[in-house]
């Protein structure tokens, strides 16, 4: 049991955590391992992580799984990631009934190939029916691609004539997101020791309070969510007031 159990009757997790998944290729190097070797034990320390915010009741989580600049890296090592995600969601798309997840993308799909692409809306579609903890993947997820997209949207619904630029408003603006109809994180968190946000959420992380970690992303266990969890419900939230 970690810290943050025994104090749940006190303390409700947040309703969103957000985390950026970072660390993976330190934590091979440290071992004479292949890059994507810390991929394969990332892809492990996200399961237990989903299953333990699950039994916590957390509602949404979300991971930075693959950025816009993501690739960048070698082939060897995308293509290692993109087979560690298709076995991840083959299994869920097995284990829905039991899990309860539900799963939705964020991100720009169209990169992926065309059979991942379809496991992602297969996986997306079949899980809409599941609500104990919603997991957004964010995948080809970009901050600022997000929020260019949203704006062309919106641009071309204008030039349609089915909006009217007066109507653009925060809320408004927020439902051209990937995450719209999604409350923002109260926690984002990063292990790895970088500070620093990487183009994740950038918008929906406004007021969110972020949490930075040294554990590498596949060492990270419950007591970290713990530990992040305990730090987040220290932090006096003023949200510009006083
Ligand atoms: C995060 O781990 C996973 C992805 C970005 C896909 P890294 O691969 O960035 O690990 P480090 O930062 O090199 O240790
Ligand atoms: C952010 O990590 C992206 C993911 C975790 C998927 P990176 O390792 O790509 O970010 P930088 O390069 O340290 O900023
Ligand atoms: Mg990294």
């Amino acid at each position: 049991m970690g810290l943050f159990s025994k104090k749940k009757r006190i303390l409700p997790p947040p309703r969103h955590i957000a985390i950026i998944m970072d660390g993976n290729g330190r934590w091979a190097k440290k071992r004479g391992m292949p890059r994507t070797a810390g991929h394969a034990a990332g892809a492990e320390a996200f399961r237990r992580t989903a299953n333990y915010c699950r039994t916590l009741g957390v509602r949404y989580l979300t991971v930075y799984a693959f950025s816009t600049e993501n690739w960048k890296r070698s082939e060897e090592e995308i293509q290692g990631i993109m087979i560690l995600l298709r076995q991840y969601l083959e299994e869920a798309m097995r284990d829905m009934e039991k899990n309860h997840v539900c799963f939705r993308f964020f991100g720009d799909l169209s990169r992926l190939s065309p059979d991942l692409k379809q496991l992602c809306r297969d996986a997306e579609a079949r899980s809409s029916q599941y609500h104990d903890v919603q997991v957004n993947f964010c995948l080809n997820y970009g901050g600022r691609d997000e929020i260019v997209k949203a704006a062309r949207q919106f641009a071309e619904e204008v030039a349609a004539g089915s909006r009217r630029p007066e109507e653009l408003d925060e809320n408004l603006f927020g439902q051209y997101l990937y995450s719209g109809g999604i409350p923002d994180p109260e926690l984002v968190i990063r292990p790895s020791g970088e500070k620093r946000i990487s183009n994740f959420l950038l918008w929906q992380s406004a007021y969110s309070e972020y949490v930075f970690m040294n554990v590498l992303w596949p060492d990270f266990g419950p007591k970290d969510l713990d530990d992040a969890i305990e730090e987040y419900h220290k932090r006096d939230r003023r949200f510009g007031g006083v």
